[in-house]
């Protein structure tokens, strides 16, 4: 979910195996039998945790997976700190792997986050919940979110953002007479974009990312945002007995969730109060209501610490995806002026000419060059490449059993 946790440049996925499972299923067999997590290669646990800490690597986790692929073959096994992974390369193994999957898959993949919750005593999200919880939000949040008619209901809400961030940098290209200056800093510019828009989507609150001042609370949400990434790969990487001896990552981790709570609470409960507003019949321009989730959460009642909690974690799952993705169909777009003209043919014919109306559902039907742009700019950026899943039985991947475990406890 962000640049920090790229872990490959392609399709793959990771399920995270205990040491000693390996051992128990044997060593390598016939040809046709398949084999443990002894016989998948891999390089040794100096040499990776040289390559993440001594040689840079913690930044470019993306080309190590590239690098292993190469290396070691689609399927290969490395440890980082306490987490053994199986790294799987190729778009038929993981189907193979999704394939096998229950309908509650455990996921795992930041389990300090979840651990930071419940020390807490703060409800998670859909990003940390696991097993009936997790299913039980999926259900709730999929008709309010993911499906597209759900979110054709805040293309209003976002139009007024992408007018927002267009007059910002235009506003920074300047109209003097001279040349347009340049924009210093247009991922930042699109991280700013990101969190202004999905605020507006959760809360219906404008932050004030695109204002010529960005507020202090705003400003400290960025910086928990860019910071949890960080101390979470350490975390992950330290046994839990040695956080007591180096507090750094552990204490980091939880000053920036707490931080991001603090943030999301204080909207959380402005909205609360609206819902409130509205249920004694006050009318909508009263209480300056947009459609934003955290109102459809209320309505379906969902308990309020469970609303912070997705509210919270959406918070941060929906800015870096948004602002590396643009920033990446940029690059390339610039890269490629042809299908730049293309693709705004495509867009202003699909909206109507020299209209200014925002893009209904039906419209963005109509544009299968957008589509195949983003589609092209995460398969070779991909914002999110690594994903996990801790299988809840032994399962076959390719010609290797990959042991069922409970690592999540870990
Ligand atoms: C370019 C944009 C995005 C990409 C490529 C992306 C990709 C992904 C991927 C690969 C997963 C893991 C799915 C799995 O476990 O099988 C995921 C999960 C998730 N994403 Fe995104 N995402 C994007 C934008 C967003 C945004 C804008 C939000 C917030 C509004 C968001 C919220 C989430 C949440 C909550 C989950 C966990 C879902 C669940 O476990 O049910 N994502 N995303």
């Amino acid at each position: 979910m962000t640049q920090t946790l790229k872990l490959a440049s392609r399709v793959f996925h990771r399920v995270r195996c205990p040491p000693e499972l390996g051992a128990s299923l044997g060593s390598r067999g016939s040809d046709s039998a398949p084999r443990g997590l002894a016989d998948i290669p891999g390089p040794s646990t100096p040499g990776f945790l040289a390559e993440l800490f001594c040689k840079g690597g913690l930044s470019r986790l993306h080309e190590l997976q590239v690098q292993g692929a190469a290396r070691f073959g689609p399927v290969w096994l490395a440890s980082f700190g306490t987490v053994r992974t199986v790294y799987v390369a190729t778009p038929t193994l993981v189907e193979q792997l999704l394939r096998q999957e229950g309908p509650r898959p455990e996921r795992c993949s930041f389990s300090p986050w979840a651990e930071h919750r419940r020390r807490r005593q703060r409800a998670c999200g859909l990003l940390t919940a696991e097993g009936e919880e997790w299913q039980r939000l999926r259900s709730l949040l999929a008709p309010l979110l993911l499906r597209p008619q759900a979110a054709a209901r805040y293309a209003g809400t976002l139009h007024d953002v992408v007018g927002d961030l267009v007059r910002r940098l235009r506003r920074q290209r300047g109209l003097g007479a001279g040349p347009p200056a340049l924009v210093r800093d247009v991922a930042g510019e699109f991280y700013k974009f990101g969190l202004e828009g999905i605020a507006a989507v959760l809360l219906g609150s404008r932050l004030g990312c695109l204002e010529a001042e960005v507020p202090p609370d705003t400003e400290t949400f960025i910086r928990a945002v860019r910071s949890v990434f960080v101390s979470t790969l350490l975390t992950m990487a330290m046994p839990s007995w040695l956080h007591r001896l180096v507090p750094g990552p552990w204490g980091r981790l939880c000053r920036d969730w707490d931080q991001m709570f603090a943030f999301a609470q204080q909207h959380v409960e402005r909205r609360e109060a609206e819902v409130a507003m509205r249920s004694q019949g006050k009318s909508e321009e009263d209480t300056g209501f947009a459609a934003h989730l955290t109102y459809f959460l209320f309505r379906e009642e969902l308990p309020a610490p469970s609303i912070l909690g997705n509210v919270t974690e959406l918070l941060l799952a929906g800015v870096d995806t948004v602002s590396n993705t643009l920033s990446w169909a940029l690059y390339e777009l610039s890269r490629h002026p042809e299908v730049q003209t293309a693709l705004r043919s495509e867009i202003t014919a699909a909206l109507g000419p020299g209209s200014s109306a925002h893009p209904s559902a039906t419209a963005l039907s109509q544009v299968p060059l957008l589509k195949a742009v983003i589609r092209e700019v995460l398969r070779l950026y991909p914002v999110v490449p690594g994903n996990s899943r801790v299988p809840d039985k032994d399962i076959c991947v390719g010609d290797y059993i990959i042991p069922k475990n409970d690592i999540m406890g870990q």
